[in-house]
C-alpha cells in the first residue's frame, strides 16, 4: 500500500473529537480517516495527566494496528498531557490541538488578552500558556485561563442554547470578560457546539476552533492540499470505532458532523489495555 493510502487516525476520549473530524473531512476530500472513541472512559478531563497518558497509548497502538500514517489526537486534554509521550512513542507524525489553536489565538489577538477555556486538566497543564506565550515571543501577551467542566455534559444532552447553559457560561465567562480578553480558545472538543451561544454573548471576541487549525496543521505536515468539500461522501470515508457502544453515539455524532454515520464497530477494551 502506498503511503498516501493509508488512512489518518483520529482519537478522542469519546465523541468531541468528531467536531475536529469534521474539519479533517470538510477540508481534506481525498483521504480516509479511522476514528476511535473512547466512550467507555470519557470524560479523560477530569482525571489524571498519568491515567490519561496511559488510556491515550493505548489508543494510538490501537490506531497504528490499523496501519495509520499519522495520528491527529482530536481531543484537548491528551493533547495537553500526553503529546510528547506519543511522540517519543509513536512512528508516525503525532498531530496535536493545542499548538494550531495556540498560534491562531496570537495572530488573532490585537489587544493581547487572550482566554482560554477547557477542561480541568488541560487547564491544569498550563500547556496553552506555555504556547501562547512561546509562539508570542517578543510579545507581552497575557492569557487568562478557565475550567468549564460543566460544559460537556451540558453539551451531550443538547443544551446548546438553554437558559442553564446560558447561566453557566455566564458564570464561567465572567472573570475572562473582566480582563478584557479579545479572542478566547475553545480548548475542548464539545465548546465548537457552544459558538452560536459564546458569539452572542461575547460579540467582540474573537473564537477560536482548534479543528480548524489543525486541520491546516495536519495537511501542512502530511503535504497535502486543501479543498473544500460537503459532508455528502463523509461517512463512507471514515471507519468509526467506540470503546463502549453506548446508544447515544449516533445521536451525538449527528450533532457533531451533521451526517448520519454508519454504527461503530465496538473495540474489546481489555484487549486494548493488554495489546498497547
Ligand atoms: N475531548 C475532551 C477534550 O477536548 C473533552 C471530554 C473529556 O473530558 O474527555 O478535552
Amino acid at each position: 500500500m502506498s503511503i498516501s493510502s493509508r488512512p489518518i487516525g483520529v482519537f478522542d476520549s469519546g465523541i468531541g473529537g468528531l467536531s475536529v473530524l469534521k474539519h479533517l473531512l470538510l477540508s481534506l476530500p481525498n483521504e480516509r480517516f479511522v476514528y476511535l472513541g473512547d466512550t467507555a472512559r470519557v470524560p479523560y478531563g477530569n482525571k489524571s495527566a498519568e491515567t490519561v497518558r496511559t488510556y491515550a497509548r493505548q489508543c494510538a497502538a490501537f490506531l497504528l494496528r490499523h496501519d495509520v500514517r499519522a495520528i491527529v489526537v482530536a481531543c484537548n486534554t491528551v493533547s495537553a498531557v500526553a503529546l510528547d509521550v506519543l511522540r517519543d512513542e509513536c512512528p508516525v507524525p503525532v498531530i496535536g490541538v493545542i499548538e494550531p489553536a495556540a498560534r491562531e489565538a496570537v495572530a488573532a489577538t490585537r489587544n493581547s488578552h487572550i482566554g482560554v477555556i477547557g477542561t480541568r486538566a488541560t487547564i491544569s497543564s498550563n500547556s496553552y500558556t506555555k504556547a501562547i506565550t512561546r509562539l508570542a515571543s517578543e510579545r507581552a501577551v497575557m492569557v487568562h485561563a478557565q475550567p468549564c467542566p460543566l460544559f460537556v455534559p451540558l453539551v451531550e444532552e443538547g443544551w446548546l442554547e438553554s437558559p442553564v447553559t446560558r447561566l453557566v457560561a455566564d458564570e464561567y465567562l465572567r472573570p475572562l470578560v473582566a480582563n478584557g480578553i479579545d479572542t478566547l480558545v475553545l480548548g475542548c472538543t464539545h465548546y465548537p457546539l457552544l459558538t452560536p451561544m459564546l458569539s452572542s454573548m461575547l460579540p467582540d471576541v474573537a473564537l477560536i476552533d482548534c479543528g480548524a487549525c489543525t486541520t491546516a496543521e495536519t495537511a501542512k505536515i502530511l503535504g497535502i492540499q486543501m479543498e473544500s468539500t460537503s459532508m455528502q461522501a463523509a461517512a463512507s470515508r471514515t471507519l468509526f470505532y467506540v470503546t463502549d457502544a453506548s446508544p447515544n453515539f449516533s445521536l451525538l455524532a449527528r450533532q457533531f458532523l451533521g451526517i448520519v454515520v454508519n454504527d461503530p464497530v465496538t473495540v474489546d477494551i481489555d484487549q486494548m489495555r493488554t495489546s498497547s
